[in-house]
């Protein structure tokens, strides 16, 4: 165990043996704690940051786990042609997920996504509603290439998707950016075309989905960069508040 995540642990432990300390004076006939502003400021601070703490921790932990099993999956043909898992990277607590369709080259030689051209364009689109790619979290419907970056076959996406559901599951973030046709279809169980589903948030769960075009489709076709600076800014505004 780190030192940060000994002590937020070992913080929750006194403030629950305080709280417990606390509710046996209650019974006794205790009425009141006087605790001045900036004495509550600081403990409320250091309870969220604790709390922060052993939250990072437990999502970090679940990630991992799920990287290695994946790292070993064989549920499909692609485990035969893919020369790394591509799990996904970035914050175990992000507050924004991007989800892209599939490796390709760059990713499947590298194990890690969005590390092309495309994925370049997506650092660049991250830091244009001024974060960075270790602020956010990125990964794939698929986790390995299909051959010649084909479109992910359906059979494909069934093998694969229970584990994007986990990964989003441990990150639990409130904005979800899909990119491209593939991922927000899958995500979105519409049929429907980006034109017309782009613009605005869905409901994912708890969570706010903005699909977008696939950065890959903006360099092929620069006349999307409007309707995806659009989208971003809508992510930008909602990632303030939330
Ligand atoms: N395209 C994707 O959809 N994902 C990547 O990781 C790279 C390119």
């Amino acid at each position: 165990m780190k030192h940060d995540e000994r002590a937020s642990s070992e913080l929750l432990e006194v403030i629950e043996l305080t709280r417990q300390f606390l509710e046996r004076e209650k019974l006794r006939g205790l009425q009141h704690v006087v605790m001045g502003r900036e004495t509550w400021g600081a403990l409320e601070a250091a309870v969220q940051k604790a709390h922060g703490s052993v939250q990072r921790k437990d999502a970090a932990h679940a990630l991992k786990q799920l990287s290695e099993l994946a790292g070993g999956c064989t549920k499909c043909n692609l485990s035969e042609t893919r020369t790394n898992v591509v799990f996904g990277e970035g914050n175990p607590c992000a507050r924004l997920v991007f989800v892209g369709e599939a490796p390709g080259a760059d990713e499947d030689r590298q194990g890690l996504p969005f590390v092309g051209k495309a994925g370049q364009l997506l650092t660049r689109i991250i830091e244009a509603i001024q974060l960075k790619r270790s602020d956010v979290y990125i990964c794939n419907i698929l986790k390995c290439r299909p051959p010649g970056n084909r479109t992910p076959a359906s059979h494909e996406i069934e093998c694969c998707i229970p584990y994007l559901m986990k990964q989003l599951e441990a990150i639990n973030p409130p904005l979800i950016c899909a990119l491209g046709n593939v991922a927000a279809q899958t995500l979105l169980r519409v049929k429907s075309p980006m034109s017309r589903i782009r613009g605005r948030f869905h409901k994912f769960g708890g969570a706010l989905l903005m699909p977008t075009y696939h950065p890959a489709a903006l360099l092929r076709n620069p006349a999307y960069k409007k309707d995806v600076w659009e989208d971003v800014q809508i992510i930008q505004r909602e990632y303030e508040n939330c």
